[in-house]
């Protein structure tokens, strides 16, 4: 797989299938990857569950609230980055919070970098402060990160635990 291979283009309805099936891989990456950066529940949430987010996600993206791109390879969607609101409060309306997950497959290729170039860029059509919070241990994340200008506000120690071992979580921010 090379970089030219991926495309990164906004989200589309008809990407729920794919996006569903990405997440539901990390589940299984977890047991060969243990410090995988990305925060799971206990179990695969269900296909309605699933239903619910990915609904709540799109609504958000059409109302012009949530920037979403995914990126694309052979016909189908192997990652996603998004900026949602913090709240719902209209005083921190300004703030954004944002994820990102590509599937092992294509990591390690500056795809990482488009999707939040390219979301980052649309969401300053509505967005001041963006957040987002990073396992310490997360090296490729954090790397990115700074890259594009996050700064590190602190790190919860012990922030989350995974198989009887704490992971910290670093804190950043960058302002559009
Ligand atoms: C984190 C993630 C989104 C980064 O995207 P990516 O496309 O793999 O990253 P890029 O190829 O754009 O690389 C970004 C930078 O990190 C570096 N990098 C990539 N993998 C790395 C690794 N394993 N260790 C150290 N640095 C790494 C790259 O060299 C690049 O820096 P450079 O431009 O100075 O060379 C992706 O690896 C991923 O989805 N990981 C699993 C889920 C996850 O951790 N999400 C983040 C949750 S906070």
């Amino acid at each position: 797989m090379k970089a030219e291979d991926v495309s990164v283009r906004g989200l589309e309805w008809d990407d729920f299938d794919d996006i569903v099936r990405c997440y539901y891989s990390y589940y299984d990456e977890l047991s060969v990857n243990p410090d995988l950066g990305i925060t799971l529940y206990a179990s695969k949430p269900s296909l309605a569950d699933e239903i619910s987010w990915f609904s709540g996600l799109y609504t958000q993206f059409v109302e012009g609230k949530a920037f979403v791109s995914v990126a694309e390879t052979g016909g189908h969607v192997g990652g996603i980055c998004d900026i949602r609101p913090i709240g719902n409060r209209e005083e921190e309306a300004h703030v954004g919070v944002l994820g990102i997950a590509l599937i092992p497959e294509i990591r390690g290729m500056g795809i990482g970098e488009k999707m939040m170039s390219r979301t980052l860029n649309e969401a300053r059509l509505r967005y001041k402060i963006i957040v987002l919070d990073v396992f310490t241990v997360n090296k490729a994340a954090r790397k990115l990160y700074s890259k594009m200008g996050f700064k590190t506000i602190g790190v919860l120690p012990k922030a989350l635990k995974r198989g009887g071992r704490y992971y910290d979580e670093e804190r950043m921010y960058l302002e559009l």
